[in-house]
């Protein structure tokens, strides 16, 4: 039997333009939509295309002889049968302006190769790992909060979600109650999984930017916890520009030092997707 990509890749010739080299052609299979600005969704995995939980990808539509592409972070984990994805929604944006349209069974480009900073090789050994997201910079920490080689590496996984409304955290939200519902992950996170969500716009239980939360100590008293330190704790932060300069800025202050692939060290950050 033919495995559904390669079905897909036959049924693509019916596209209005060729799939451009180096690409896949998948399938949609849920749009989940939040708010105005904010939708997830969910497609069919090429069986020949390996990531490694918290990498980003480039992805496109079959609109154009050669479409845009953007950076997206893969949401899913390593192990999902289905990637999926947390997308802004950009009114004039080259690609989410289109993007936001999809529905079940039309097709997105995905490029073959995936890459990036937030991967778990890129930090040192260590035994808490923050994980601090606004936005759609939630979305690499949703596939490493799913992938059992975070619980391997560290005994406890911090997760905050800042956004600027309530409704906007509904993705973190869920995916959390589903972290600790799922009878695989379940199993891993009890116990070891915290989440800290927090609106700027909205009054919320924890109102606050996170870069806030952290300079006054409240995100650590709210929790419960020790404050950062850098022998014991690694960092990923994703969110906008100015967001990763702060809180980049803020862990500095703290002591720790940014790694990479190359050259693991204490914390991470990436550029979450814009446009
Ligand atoms: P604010 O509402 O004060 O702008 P966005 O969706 O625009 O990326 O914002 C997501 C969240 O990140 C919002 O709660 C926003 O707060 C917050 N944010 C924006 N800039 C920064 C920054 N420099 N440091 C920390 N948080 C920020």
């Amino acid at each position: 039997m033919q495995d559904a990509s390669l079905q897909l890749q036959d049924d693509a010739r019916a596209l209005p333009f060729p799939i451009p080299a180096n690409v896949y052609a998948e399938r949609v299979v849920s749009v989940t939509h939040y708010t105005d600005r904010l939708f997830s969704f969910r497609i069919t995995r090429p069986q020949s295309f390996r990531f490694r939980s918290g990498e980003f990808v480039m992805i496109g539509l079959p609109n154009a002889e050669k479409p845009v592409f953007r950076a997206y972070s893969i949401a899913s984990p390593a192990w999902d049968d289905e990637l999926e994805f947390f997308s802004i929604k950009v009114p004039d944006g080259p690609l989410t302006s289109e993007l936001q349209k999809i529905a079940p069974g039309d097709v997105v480009l995905l490029r073959q190769k995936s890459t990036g900073t937030l991967v778990l090789d890129a930090l040192t050994p260590g035994k808490r790992l923050f994980l601090i997201g606004t936005g759609t910079g939630l979305a690499p920490f949703a596939s490493l909060v799913r992938d059992p080689e975070t619980y391997e590496k560290f005994d406890q996984v911090i997760l905050t979600n800042t956004c600027r409304d309530a409704a906007e955290l509904a993705y973190g939200n869920e995916l959390f109650s589903a972290a600790c519902d799922d009878p695989l992950i379940g199993e891993l996170t009890g116990g070891r999984l915290t989440y800290y969500a927090s609106t700027t716009r909205q009054e919320t239980a924890h109102m606050g930017r996170i870069t806030t939360l952290i300079e006054s100590g409240k995100l650590f008293t709210d929790l419960g916890i020790a404050p950062f330190d850098p022998a014991t704790d690694r960092v990923m932060i994703c969110g906008s520009m100015d967001m990763i300069r702060d809180v980049k800025a803020l862990v500095e202050a703290a002591g720790f030092k940014e790694g990479s692939n190359s050259a693991p060290a204490e914390f991470v950050v990436e550029r979450a997707f814009v446009g």
